[in-house]
């Protein structure tokens, strides 16, 4: 039997990352970090994964953050230094090339929600709570939470959640733009598999310059992004798809693909 925290199956072109510590509502310990980080470095470099889903296993959380019990003894230096470093495969994430996709059912919270934050798209289910946690234990959210949190929902809804630590359910955080999709719990995973399998049907290098053009842009000034989106709207008028993609729809068929 596999020792491993994280579940990693890929097909068609979609893979689906599990956390796997259900009873303890797959809180992230640093073996949890450590496999995260070393699937996302693998994924950059694996063009045969379009789109990626990660979800929480069981049926209780997406991941009730940090693992607490590794709280209670303090940390060498060097080993809190260690481990700060692997918080990092959330940067990771950003570098991916390919869109990600979080399914959240139950509790999403602290390094959990930060988590989801660092995907692309959040689809949730209906019993899904999110909140940045961390103030109630005397810390607050460094995986991401303070800078990615309100980039999404603004500034102040940002302060009310991590300053009070509230846990915000489905519905309020679809209204906040906080999850882009609420489901009925039983259609969760269908619902972000088919939502992936949707975008793994397009163009693969649109789509990787899509990612790239809104990621990378949200971290430049306004006209040094649109110079960026500039460019690489128009290497895309370059490829051999952009040609097939015209020819399609002139014929009334549906494209063929090369990702050239
Ligand atoms: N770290 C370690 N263990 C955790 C955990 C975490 N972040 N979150 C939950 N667990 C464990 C519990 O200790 C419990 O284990 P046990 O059965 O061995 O006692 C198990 O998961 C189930 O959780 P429990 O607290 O019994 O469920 P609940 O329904 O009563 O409460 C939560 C659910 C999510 C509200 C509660 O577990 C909680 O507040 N967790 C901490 C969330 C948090 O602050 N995260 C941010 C950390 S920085």
């Amino acid at each position: 039997m596999s020792d491993k925290v994280v579940r990693y199956e890929a097909q068609d072109g979609v893979a689906l990352i599990t956390l796997d510590r259900p009873d303890v509502l797959n809180a992230m310990n640093t073996q949890m970090r450590t496999e995260l980080f070393e699937i996302f470095t693998r994924l950059r470099m694996d063009e045969s994964v379009k789109v990626v889903v990660v979800t929480g296993g069981g049926d209780r959380a997406f991941s009730a953050g940090a693992d607490i019990r590794e709280f209670l003894e303090p940390p060498t230096p060097t080993h809190f230094r260690e481990s700060r470093r692997r918080l990092d495969f959330r940067s990771e994430m950003d570098r991916c090339s390919q869109p990600i996709i979080a399914a959240i059912r139950g509790f999403a919270l602290g390094g959990g929600l930060e988590f989801a934050l660092a995907c692309d798209i959040r689809v949730a289910a209906e019993d899904a709570q999110l909140g940045l946690t961390e103030i109630n234990l005397a810390i607050i959210p460094g995986g991401g939470g303070t800078q990615r949190l309100p980039r999404l929902v603004g500034r102040g809804k940002a302060l009310e959640m991590i300053l009070t630590g509230m846990r915000v359910p489905a519905a309020e955080a679809l209204r906040i733009g906080l999850v882009e999709r609420v489901v009925p719990v039983s259609e969760l995973m269908p619902a972000a598999q088919g939502l992936a399998r949707d975008i793994a049907a397009k163009a693969p290098i649109a789509l990787r310059y899509a990612k790239e053009a809104v990621v990378s842009g949200l971290g430049l000034p306004l006209q040094d992004g649109i110079r960026l989106e500039n460019d690489l709207a128009t290497l895309l008028r370059t490829t051999e798809d952009r040609v097939e993609g015209a020819r399609a729809f002139v014929e009334k068929r549906k494209p063929k693909w090369s990702g050239r």
